[in-house]
């Protein structure tokens, strides 16, 4: 796929078909994203491919552990609040979401179900764990962001589609309790890879972008 297009054509995915993504794909997906740039070429990414009974297995302790309303724990914890342009655009985000899905303001239930998909890696059937040492700082951080999106591209230039998730990062110790994974490596993201399915009701909706002019100062 032409690069440009790609980049343009990249999508959150959140519906996903059932067909297995083999080893060897997604191996190929993290050789692309591997030769992403870092820092002094430092190349912080750590990645945990989580497939088959193992996924499944994992999907359930982070369901029941966000569905039984366990508060997030996640390493990197969520702003608390936002300068107000870009928490308007954040509001934004999920107003405009709820509405293509038609999901009223005050359907809490069905907002709760939508939010409960996160755990089960909306059905696709590989998740990935980004992880990088905890001792590393921001410089590590936008590296792990720059190889993040690069294995977002590299997916979906070979028909695979992703969701980045921060909520995958909600309970960081029980994923690393359960992947073996030592307590000194920082959870990063998570991620949902799998082959997009285009029938999703959740794969309809696309977000929208501040104009150029909106980010630029112009000299
Ligand atoms: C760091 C990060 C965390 C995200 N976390 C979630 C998440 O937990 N659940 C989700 O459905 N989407 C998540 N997203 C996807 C964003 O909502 C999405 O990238 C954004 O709305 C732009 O839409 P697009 O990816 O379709 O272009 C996340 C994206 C990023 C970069």
């Amino acid at each position: 796929m032409e690069l440009i297009l790609g980049l343009q054509t990249r999508h959150s995915v959140r519906g996903f078909k059932p067909t297995p993504v083999s080893q060897e794909t997604v191996r190929n997906v993290l050789q692309i994203a591997g030769g992403s740039p870092s820092y002094t070429n430092s190349q912080p990414w750590e990645v945990a491919v989580v497939m088959g009974p193992k996924r499944d297995a994992l999907s359930k302790i982070l369901y029941d552990l966000a569905a039984g309303g366990t508060p997030s724990r996640a390493d990197e914890p969520a702003p608390k609040s936002w300068p107000e342009v870009i928490g308007h655009r954040s509001r934004q985000h999920g107003a405009r979401r709820f509405e293509a899905l038609g999901v009223g303001r005050d359907d809490v239930k069905r907002r709760e179900e939508l939010r409960l998909l996160n755990f089960k890696f909306f059905d696709a059937p590989c998740a990935l764990f980004f992880f990088m040492d905890a001792s590393l700082g921001p410089w590590s951080t936008l590296d792990m962001g720059i190889f993040i999106h690069g294995v977002t591209l590299a997916a979906h230039g070979l028909g695979l589609g992703t969701c980045l998730q921060a909520s995958l990062g909600n309970y960081p110790d029980a994923v690393r309790g359960f992947l073996d994974i030592p307590a000194d490596k920082k959870l990063v993201v998570g991620m949902s890879l799998g082959y997009p399915d285009p029938e999703a009701l959740l794969n309809t909706y696309r977000s929208t972008r501040a104009e150029v002019d909106a980010f630029t100062r112009w000299y």
